[in-house]
């Protein structure tokens, strides 16, 4: 059994102070959820203060959006892996279509920052998705397969078992516009496929596949219903904490049928 992972892409938004007011109210509306894992991943400024707040819940994590995959150095404006630990930061995210399309990260860099996240015992929210272009030129399997073999290389088992695959195609994310439950499904089916030619069968029946793309109240329960998809990685409905906190209870209905 895959347990399922809800997580908070706040991106770049929401200050220490408002990610403050958020958890209070967010921990009150979730109460005493176990069955489901959740992991909010604020921007690296409010780390420290959702550390504070999240320390006593045995349910909700903290991600981080990004790091450096150097471990210290000359590298001005970037953040190291031992750094997010000190933190108390349990996940991170490595190449999101943002990252990816707008800040130049490649295949071998996410590689790399895979290798760092798991030398420091981080564990990855690692992202994957076509673009539209993509999607209409027949090419799904073929990105998927490239940014996954290309990711993981030189990971073992152990190491693949770590991570969280996040399924996100590029026209879905902020545009309101989800892909439907059968396109989502039968993609994370083709992602566990991969994931068994790289790293065997029984780690690919373990490693949970999140869906991600304009995830919100009204469609998490279908696009949860679907067998091989395990959690979600919500944007802009995470942004607010009784949305959030509706998303994460409707996963736990549809996860438990
Ligand atoms: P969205 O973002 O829910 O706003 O589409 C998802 C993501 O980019 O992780």
């Amino acid at each position: 059994m895959r347990k399922p992972i809800i997580a908070a892409n706040w991106k770049m938004n929401l200050t220490s102070s408002e990610t403050e007011s958020y958890l209070k109210t967010f921990l009150l509306e979730i109460g005493d959820e176990i069955d489901t894992e959740i992991v909010i991943i604020p921007p690296f400024t409010a780390l420290f203060k959702a550390s504070e707040h999240l320390s006593a819940s045995a349910s909700t994590k903290l991600g981080a959006q990004n790091m450096s995959q150097h471990r210290s150095g000359a590298f001005t404006g970037e953040i190291s892996a031992a750094m997010l630990r000190e933190l108390f930061v349990r996940y991170v995210v490595l190449g999101h279509s943002e990252r990816r399309q707008l800040f130049g990260e490649t295949d071998e860099i996410i590689n790399q920052k895979l290798h760092a996240a798991h030398d420091a015992t981080l564990k990855p929210i690692f992202c994957v998705g076509e673009t539209l272009a993509e999607r209409d030129a027949g090419q799904v399997e073929a990105v998927l397969s490239r940014q996954l073999h290309a990711g993981l290389a030189g990971m073992g088992e152990k190491e693949i078992h770590e991570i969280v695959v996040a399924y996100e195609p590029v026209w879905a994310i902020g545009t309101g516009r989800n892909a439907t439950p059968a396109q989502a499904q039968e993609a994370h089916a083709f992602i566990r496929k991969q994931l068994a030619e790289i790293a065997g069968q029984n780690v690919a029946d373990r490693v949970r596949i999140q869906y991600g793309g304009s995830v919100k109240t009204s469609n998490a329960a279908e696009l949860l219903a679907q067998p091989d998809i395990d959690g979600a990685l919500v944007g802009g409905a995470s942004l607010d904490p009784r949305d959030f906190a509706e998303i994460v209870k409707s996963a736990r209905a549809a996860k438990a049928g």
